[in-house]
């Protein structure tokens, strides 16, 4: 439970820790005299991170520039995530934080967005008396409007959920961009009832974009001087969308093909696959490409049979062991990550070793581990109780995590030696005198910068040293 009397720098730390994306916003971007100005942060997936960047787009608009500095804010956003309930309690943190804001700058206004706002309605705002707003993923299009309405003192909330939106003719405004990779959201929502899961009650019924629209957005980024483009959905490989003109469908691996054809040296990412989803026509295309990056985040959950039926994954261990071996056999070169949880509701012990052997026979780069964590409302939360006691799933969590680590590092060190392109992001982490970049399969390699050379370049280097997380190496050529 999160404290009620935090200081604000120790919120801060925990709160950091729990970010996933690295994304603060902080400077001042598009400020002119007398505008309004709006603050956003974002907490949860890469697609949320991506919603921010269309609410920005929104306000700005309508008037709105935007500022990393919330002491400056006329309007605070938070774009939440609810996916295990210590993602909800970082938000509450957050809300402190804000309502102590708005109490030294009373007129400020503080909205929550994205998926806990989806999933607590207008209880959030019976819970959080302090919020003005609260607006659903797929509402955001209704923003300026509750804006004016909390600007006379009244509430603004809507949740509805659509079949139809999918925000296709908005332009993102890039938020915390290096200029060089950018999101693309080629869907909404998700279709799959995993039993554990809330996403298909906070993002609704899976929706896919106009094609054409993402490969504009696409060509648009290259033309700004971006070099990779990551395709986002919560199960990219059921993309499927029909021309309503001409009635032709455009399933994922045509998007794909399409994306990659927008020009060689625009690298193509997407996350995240379903083992069920993925097809052959999908890996043949990653192959017949250069640009598509050979990597796929194929989240596996459980290694166990038992255990992914009840988590209504559709697939057994055998099935997704298959789908491990035809993805190396099309493409030896190609990096698997994984999602995994770890003692979800009646997880045996052996059961839980069937997760462990798995990590070792799919061999991934990395993998998300998590301890299951009980959301409500969910099939899960509704059908079996979640009785493996916290110490034993954070036992078995870090069981997890350590063979990862291991299996991570002896990947990497298979990598020296190796000369890899590279495509540099900026300076890496712990020197200004080192660039960072990623390979095709999506390592991340720091190395020693040259004259000539800035992000957005590609380059070859040659590995020379790796940890578990990173790799070291030397440009060459
Ligand atoms: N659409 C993606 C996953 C989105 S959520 C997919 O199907 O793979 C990201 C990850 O969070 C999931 O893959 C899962 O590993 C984890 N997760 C989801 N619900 C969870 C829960 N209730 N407890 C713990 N981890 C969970
Ligand atoms: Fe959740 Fe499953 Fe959908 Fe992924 S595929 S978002 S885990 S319901
Ligand atoms: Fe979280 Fe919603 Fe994404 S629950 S993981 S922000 S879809």
């Amino acid at each position: 439970m999160y404290n009620d009397n935090p200081t604000l720098a120790g919120l801060q730390k925990e709160i950091d820790e729990d970010r996933q994306g690295e994304a603060f916003y902080q400077d001042v971007i598009n400020e002119q005299e007398g505008s309004k100005f709006f603050y956003i942060e974002s907490y949860g997936c890469q697609m949320n991170f991506s919603d921010s960047e269309i609410v920005a787009s929104i306000l700005a608009e309508n008037g709105f520039a935007a500022t990393r500095n919330m002491e400056k804010a006329d309007l605070i956003l938070i774009n939440t995530c609810s996916i295990r309930e210590k993602a909800e309690l970082t938000v509450r943190k957050r809300l402190k934080i804000f309502d102590a804001l708005k109490n030294e700058k009373p007129g400020t206004l503080v909205g929550v967005l994205g998926c806990m706002a989806e999933r607590l309605k207008t209880k959030f705002l019976e819970e959080e008396k302090l919020v003005d707003l609260v607006i659903g993923p797929d509402a955001y299009r209704d923003l300026p409007k509750l804006i004016a309405t909390a600007e006379d003192g009244d509430k603004g909330i809507n949740v509805f959920l659509s079949r139809e939106e999918t925000y296709a003719d908005i332009s993102p405004m890039r938020l915390d961009s290096n200029g060089v990779s950018a999101f693309i959201s080629i869907m909404r929502g998700c279709d799959n009832m995993c039993s554990f899961c809330v996403v298909p009650f906070t993002r609704g019924r899976e929706r896919s974009r106009n094609a054409f629209s993402i490969i504009a957005e696409a060509t648009d980024l290259l033309n700004k001087g971006y070099k990779e483009v990551t395709l986002l959905g919560q199960n990219v490989d059921s993309y499927k969308w029909e021309n309503p003109e001409s009635g032709e469908v455009v399933n994922f691996a045509n998007l794909l093909e399409m994306t990659a054809l927008v020009h060689p040296k625009l690298r193509v990412r997407f996350s995240t696959s379903h083992p069920k989803d993925i097809t052959d026509e999908v890996l043949f295309t990653m192959k017949k490409y250069e640009n598509i990056c050979k990597y796929i985040h194929l989240p596996v959950q459980s290694g166990n049979s038992r255990v992914l039926d009840l988590m209504n994954r559709t697939y057994d261990r055998e099935w997704y062991m298959n789908k491990v071996r035809r993805i190396y056999e099309i493409m030896p070169d190609c990096a698997i990550s994984s999602d995994i949880i770890a003692g979800f509701c009646t997880e045996t012990e052996e059961e839980h070793k069937d997760s462990l052997s798995m990590i070792e026979f799919a061999r991934y780069s990395m993998s998300y581990m998590f301890y299951y964590s009980e959301r409500p409302g969910t099939l899960a939360a509704r059908k079996y109780e979640d009785d493996i006691p916290l110490k034993v799933k954070k036992r078995r969590l870090q069981e997890i995590i350590k063979l990862q680590t291991a299996i991570s590092l002896e990947r990497n060190q298979e990598d020296i030696g190796k000369v890899f392109e590279v495509l540099i992001e900026g300076n890496s982490k712990r020197s200004d005198q080192d660039f960072k970049g990623r390979n095709s399969q999506n390592k991340m390699i720091v190395f020693p910068k040259a004259d000539g050379l800035k992000p957005g370049d590609y380059t070859m280097v040659k590995v020379t040293d790796a940890t578990s997380a990173t790799l070291k190496g030397n440009i060459v050529g």
